[in-house]
């Protein structure tokens, strides 16, 4: 474990280019164990599961993924390639609905097939791994942009809460809502920083608590019923979370539990940031109600973190892993290409 972070590879692609290699997040932080996915069904069941996740990482790991598995097509001619990449891509972007990057990742992907029609099968995959690594490799200088943008909005010292996981290990490398915070760190800015838990896959006590200690960072985990009595202290001066999916008017999709963090904020007059490349932006999606929210399994909420049962047998639960933040709650959205202020117009990006 004395690896440092940014050494940590969330996800990438094996030198044959016949798997995605991913840093099991699952496993985190008690281990870290990297597995190789080399079929359709164990890189649905590495992003449904979460072992890779974060919207901009589970977008890569698609584009990868749809890659490593256009090899196994057999057909010969460009319309049965066609075909059968079509049935790859939509079983993959089933795996999560709410992060736009995973259907944008294979919307580019597909367009590489779509325009290439006169190519053989084998310079079309060629192609493909050439536009995933592109892919990532945007990501990777978007993250870079977002730090630099994101901390001129930050001073020294600040502290700073951020909610579930928007890291190193959400993205290609650095991460979003993080990168100002490494950044500041390199800079000597001397952040200190309060981690979330966020319930109930605790993202922010496994995750973000983890990398941000192992990179030496000021960090200190709260319960996410913490956030307003750390508030009240006077302890924040700023937020920062990451995005899923923005709509054309600013709402934003995040980890469940943001939309009540940027209530809290206001109510303090703390400054409310939502940092993400422009690929979490969607422009067909006019507003927060239009955002498809991921339901997940609620053993998550009653079973999955506990020795034994914690919940009464039969108990209904719900387990929406996304919220929406309306834009008026948000004072800056911060992007590779610069600082969006209300009126949000994000199509206009
Ligand atoms: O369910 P997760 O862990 O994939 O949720 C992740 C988040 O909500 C992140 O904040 C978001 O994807 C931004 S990651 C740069």
């Amino acid at each position: 474990m004395n690896t440092n972070i940014i050494d940590l590879k969330t996800v990438r692609l094996s030198q044959d280019g016949s798997a995605v290699i991913i840093l099991d997040q699952t496993c985190l932080p008690e281990s870290e164990v990297y597995v190789s996915l080399s079929s359709v069904e164990e890189v649905w069941d590495a992003i449904y599961r979460l072992k890779v996740r974060g919207a901009p990482a589970i977008g890569i790991a698609a584009a990868y993924g749809i890659y490593v598995c256009s090899r196994q097509i057999t057909a010969d001619t460009y319309e049965g390639f066609y075909n059968e990449f079509l049935r790859i891509k939509n079983y993959l972007a089933s795996s999560r609905p709410t992060a736009v990057n995973l259907v944008a990742a294979l919307n580019r992907m597909e367009k590489v097939v779509a325009v290439h029609p006169m190519k053989s099968v084998l310079e079309v995959i060629q192609l493909l791994r050439a536009e995933s690594e592109a892919i990532r490799a945007e990501d990777a200088a978007a993250c870079r942009k977002i730090g630099e943008n994101g901390l001129s909005l930050l001073r020294p010292k600040m502290g700073i809460l951020t909610h579930c996981n928007a890291g190193h290990l959400a993205v290609s490398e650095y991460g979003t809502a993080l990168a100002p915070v490494y950044l500041g760190e390199e800079r000597g800015y001397s952040f200190k920083v309060f981690a979330d838990e966020t319930r109930p896959l605790l993202q922010g006590a496994r995750l973000t608590a983890y990398e941000l200690q192992k990179a030496g960072v000021d960090v200190t985990l709260i319960c996410d019923n913490m956030v307003s009595a750390v508030m009240r202290k006077g302890w924040v001066q700023a937020v920062v979370v990451g995005c899923d999916r923005v709509a054309a008017n600013g709402d934003t999709a995040n980890k469940i539990g943001t939309s009540g963090v940027a209530i809290l904020a206001r109510y303090y007059g703390i400054p409310f940031y939502v940092l993400g490349p422009t690929s979490t932006i969607d422009p067909n999606c006019p507003d927060g109600d239009s955002i498809v929210i991921e339901e997940r399994n609620p053993e998550e909420i009653t079973d999955m973190w506990y020795a034994s049962r914690m919940a009464p047998e039969g108990v209904k639960a719900y387990n929406p892993a996304f919220d929406v933040t309306p834009h008026d709650l948000i004072t800056a959205i911060i992007t590779e290409k610069g600082i969006v202020y209300p009126p949000f117009r994000m199509q206009d990006l």
